[in-house]
């Protein structure tokens, strides 16, 4: 049985000055998580939100919220991430030496844990984390920023991750450049999160994004 697929909607896309509005909105539009990028201008050259916005959030919805943390160190920071609602909190395999130590913290802290690994980062490292992992996020872009177009070559990657994670129960997500267009290439390749911010929520309403998510699941379904 393939694990099911999902639609993560990644808020950086989204209005931040009626952010409460847009998680209600997406989520109702049929967006099965919130993905929620935070970004700390040091391991990536962008700033977005910290843990009190999140927390701010969670009454909004009950959806996952997908914590993908683009910070270093962030080994200080989890417990408060997961003290404000984050139901999967990811960690960069770069952010720095003792990644395995920041997956274990997750993991006693009773949260889902993601790994996430950048473009030109190799998959070698992934077999020793197998075992202490919920989900991997593939970059297809190099974070930052949304809106950016997918890195062909990361389709090889993500079929390489899936024949290594076997039949295990770990989420295979796909992070950047994830259009109408690209949707169904990355399933194909075996991913089975798919993290949308601009495809999403350029279509500016929530009739707009209720469209480009069926849209997208359709397409994704599709290739599976
Ligand atoms: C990029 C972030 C992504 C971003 C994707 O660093 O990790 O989650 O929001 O944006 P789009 O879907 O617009 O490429
Ligand atoms: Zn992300």
């Amino acid at each position: 049985m393939s694990r099911p697929l999902i639609i993560a909607a990644s808020v950086l896309a989204a209005n931040f000055s009626k952010l409460g509005d847009e998680v209600d909105h997406v989520v109702s539009a049929g967006a099965d998580w919130v993905h929620l990028d935070v970004m700390d201008g040091h391991f990536v050259p962008n700033i977005t939100f910290g843990a009190d916005v999140i927390r701010a959030l969670r009454p909004h919805t009950s959806a996952v919220f997908d914590v993908h943390l683009m910070i270093a160190p962030c080994d200080p920071y989890i417990e408060s991430f997961a003290k404000a609602g984050a139901d999967i909190i990811t960690v960069h395999m770069e952010s720095g030496p003792n990644v395995h130590r920041s997956l274990q913290s997750i993991k006693a802290l009773g949260k889902k844990a993601g790994i996430a690994i950048n473009p030109a980062t190799p998959i070698s490292g992934l077999p020793y984390v197998l075992d202490m992992v919920d989900l991997i996020n593939v970059m297809t872009v190099n974070p930052g920023f949304g809106g950016q177009h997918m890195i062909p070559a990361m389709l090889e990657k993500i079929a390489k991750i899936r024949q290594l994670v076997g039949k295990r129960a770990i989420d295979i997500e796909v992070d950047g450049g994830v259009t109408l267009e690209t949707a169904g290439l990355c399933t194909n390749a075996g991913a089975n999160v798919l993290v949308a911010g601009n495809a999403i929520f350029s279509g500016g309403t929530q009739d707009a994004y209720r469209q480009r998510i069926s849209g997208m699941r359709l397409v994704a379904e599709s290739h599976r």
